[in-house]
């Protein structure tokens, strides 16, 4: 060929691939100016059934977050995207690899449809903010919902679209591993938090500084089997629509974007493909525009549970099931066409579902910038910065939980002659749970690290081992650094690693080597601080007696030592309750305070014959929900209503006067429940439905207002519908769910 002819030849190449961009540009889905429908519908006409089974793909590429088959892939093959066979990644996050795989899927596939990027961002991206639990303990929306925004900001700086939270499950089981990702056992509690952590992570989703929230696992996740990760599920509509679903509404009506599946059954069907939840409760009750993604491999689990003979049988079910991506088991981009083109799968169920996806794909900007959630200096400025490490102490500060604090123990003074007893203590490698992201514990400040700092004069000894066992040398070596100390702050409870999913443990009792330690120590007469880290409420019952002060850290993050240094030192005095009841045997689980009264309740003081009780524990839990102390007191007085008989258009008013009475200015969480005396349904002795966190200086006294509407007094029926019924009513007002005083109320005909 001449220079003459190869010239030409180029100049004609350029020209057709010119006029094939400009072409690109003028097709409606790629004008900015259109209105995003029409954007979705344009595109959709113009894709193939095999691009379209490829939007409803995820896939893996990096950090297992579940079992991996022989032939998932590791890293993204490039050749799938470019033929348009993959929608989204999880566990593929920077900028610089999720940029590298954007520029193909947008510059390299035929309708240059982007990816989308996602990762369980649960309690933090770099910053690791305290574990979902504890947070909630804060019953501090604003400080929740700051959390979940630094989380996003810092995602979306490294190229992140999409969070798979918040888990919105209520549990009642703390066996169970994952309570730690949810917001504790009350419903009413428990959509407010799902609800803030979903503006947290959204915002208004447009300004790439937010990603898309997943409101996880639909349903009823929670209600495993004696707390056992993966067992089976059965609960009634009953308890489905007035325990479960609560908290999973209320975080959608605040614009979730997207809805996982949950791995467990409902009435027998795998959630994946369950007909009620996913068309009846979701599209249709709750109007639901966002769309489904599975849990890993649900969609191959489904022959597991007994539910599908084979793959095909699967996807088929789960399709018609409202099933829409798939994450992990790639059954829909090898499946699909054929089920279509068979007639057993309707297009318009894959048309619904693809353009919910492109939906979202257009709404955070990508069709019009891949790269907005790319920028090299974002990455280096957002990611793990003071001002969001500041913001994470503050958190962890406000979700630790005082238990316990004799003759006014806490807080120390700095000047405080210390030991510091524990081997988690100093242990940065047990800090953290798996869902952590991009957290690196090296990074965090371990218990140890950070009271060193406050208290000069500590002095420190394992006490155990990793495994929480201990030996008569580690005893005595903890008795030695406890020779020169005034008070002993002794840090027990799990490990980080055994907070999570695929972690339930049968037995929550403090570890014996730990209780071990603990009655050494306590012969030395000295002072005890028990320092709890875990995940979920263990059963203390067997060390509230070795110890004088107990203070519940939970899982706190990159910030631990500096934050259980504020609360000890009362630079931060303790305002949290607990979200989830602490049993006082592992036989009482599940216990919560919202239970039904039974035909044959117990006595108040639990003693007599033929009540529902058991013989050798009492009824009540260790601690009950809604407990927590502060380093002042408070005392409640004058609660009143304004009205002792209301109609379906009226509102109530109750009102209670709250001082601080004791000798720091602190913060106190009163709380309101009721009590529907009797109703067409049974209901639980209370329910809380209103809170107020209020700050009070040093004798000062607030007078606290609650306005009631019809609606906090209504329940759901079996089918969802909204009961609302005259009839008498029981509100309790205080500082917990067990220490309130009571008003009647009755609602008219
Ligand atoms: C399984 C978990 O159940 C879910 O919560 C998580 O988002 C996915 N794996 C992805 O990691």
């Amino acid at each position: 060929m001449t220079l003459k002819n190869t010239i030409i030849i180029s100049a004609l190449a350029i020209s057709i691939s010119m006029f094939g961009q400009t072409k690109k540009q003028n097709m409606l889905y790629k004008n900015p100016n259109t209105p995003i429908e029409k954007r979705v519908n344009d595109l959709l006409k113009r894709m193939t059934l095999e691009e379209k089974a490829g939007q409803l793909n995820q896939l893996n590429a990096g950090t297992e977050t579940g079992p991996l088959a022989a032939h998932d892939q590791k890293v993204p093959n490039i050749a799938d995207i470019k033929a348009g066979k993959v929608g989204s990644y999880l566990n593929l996050e920077g900028v610089a690899l999720t940029m590298k795989y954007q520029k193909v899927a947008y510059e390299e596939s035929r309708l240059g449809i982007p990816l989308l990027f996602a990762k369980d961002v649960i309690h933090g991206y770099k910053t690791i903010f305290p574990i979902p639990l504890a947070e909630a303990c804060s019953w501090d929306l604003k400080i929740i919902e700051q959390a979940a925004r630094v989380a996003a900001l810092e995602a979306s700086a490294s190229g992140l679209h999409w969070t798979f939270a918040p888990m919105c499950d209520i549990s009642t089981d703390p066996r169970w591993g994952r309570v730690m990702e949810g917001a504790g056992e009350d419903p009413y509690l428990g959509g407010l938090i799902g609800a803030a952590r979903v503006r947290g992570f959204q915002g208004n989703l447009v300004d790439g500084k937010h990603i898309m929230a997943c409101v996880k696992h639909f349903a009823a996740y929670g209600a495993v089997e004696a707390g056992k990760e993966y067992a089976h599920v059965d609960v009634s509509r009953f308890a489905l629509w007035n325990k479960y679903l609560p908290p999973y509404k209320a975080a959608i009506e605040a614009g979730a974007a997207t809805i996982m599946n949950s791995f467990n059954v409902f009435e027998g069907v795998p959630a994946t493909a369950n007909i009620y939840l996913n068309h009846t409760v979701l599209k249709q009750k709750f109007k639901f525009k966002g769309f489904a993604i599975s849990d890993w491999d649900t969609y191959t689990e489904m022959i597991n549970h007994g539910y599908s003979a084979d793959k095909k049988e699967a996807l088929e079910k789960v399709l018609n099931g409202g099933g829409m991506m798939e994450m992990n088991s790639s059954l829909t981009i090898n499946l699909l066409p054929q089920l279509v083109k068979e007639g057993k799968v309707p297009i318009k169920v894959v048309d619904d579902a693809v353009k919910r996806i492109l939906y979202y794909k257009f709404k955070l900007g990508l069709f019009d910038n891949p790269y907005r959630y790319c920028d090299f200096e974002k990455e280096k400025k957002d990611v793990f910065n003071t001002q969001n490490r500041e913001i994470a102490r503050k958190a962890a500060a406000s979700s630790m939980l005082l238990l316990k604090n004799e003759k006014e123990l806490l807080p120390l003074k700095t000047k405080t002659k210390v030991a510091m007893i524990g081997y988690y203590a100093k242990s940065k490698e047990d800090m953290f749970d798996f869902w952590i992201a991009k957290g690196d514990y090296r990074q965090a400040v371990s218990m140890l690290e950070g009271l060193s700092t406050k208290f000069p004069n500590l002095s420190y000894s394992d006490g155990y081992l990793a495994d929480a066992s201990t030996t008569d040398s580690l005893i005595q070596a903890a008795l030695e650094a406890a020779k020169n100390a005034d008070v002993l702050l002794v840090n027990i409870g799990l490990s980080g690693k055994k907070a999570g999913e695929d972690r339930s443990l049968a037995s929550i009792k403090i570890a014996d080597g730990q209780q071990q330690l603990l009655k050494a120590l306590r012969k030395t007469g000295k002072p005890i601080v028990a320092l709890i880290s875990s995940g979920r409420p263990q059963v203390l019952t067997q060390i509230t007696d070795l110890t004088d002060a107990i203070l519940q850290c939970w899982i706190p993050g990159t910030e631990t030592g500096n934050a259980v240094a504020d609360v000890l030192t009362g630079v931060f005095n303790p305002s949290a309750k607990t979200v989830m009841s602490f049993p006082y045997d592992e036989g009482q689980i599940p216990v919560y305070y919202n239970y039904f009264n039974t035909g044959r309740p117990t006595t108040p003081n639990g003693s007599g014959d033929w009540f529902s009780r058991y013989r050798d524990i009492p009824n009540a839990p260790l601690f009950p929900f809604g407990y927590g102390l502060s380093y002042t007191s408070f005392e409640y007085s004058n609660l009143k209503i304004d009205k002792s008989e209301f109609s379906i258009s009226e509102n109530v008013n109750v009102s209670v006067s709250v001082k601080n009475t004791g000798k720091y200015d602190g913060e106190e969480i009163v709380q309101l429940y009721i009590r529907d005396i009797a109703a067409s349904y049974i209901r639980p002795v209370k329910e809380l439905k209103a809170f107020e966190k209020i700050a009070l200086k040093v004798g000062e006294e607030k007078l606290i207002k609650f306005t009631l509407s019809a609606n906090d007094f209504s329940f759901y029926d079996m089918d969802g519908n909204t009961l609302l019924e005259p009839g008498n009513f029981e509100i309790y007002v205080g500082g917990n769910s067990v220490e309130v005083s009571k008003l009647n109320l009755k609602l008219l005909k």
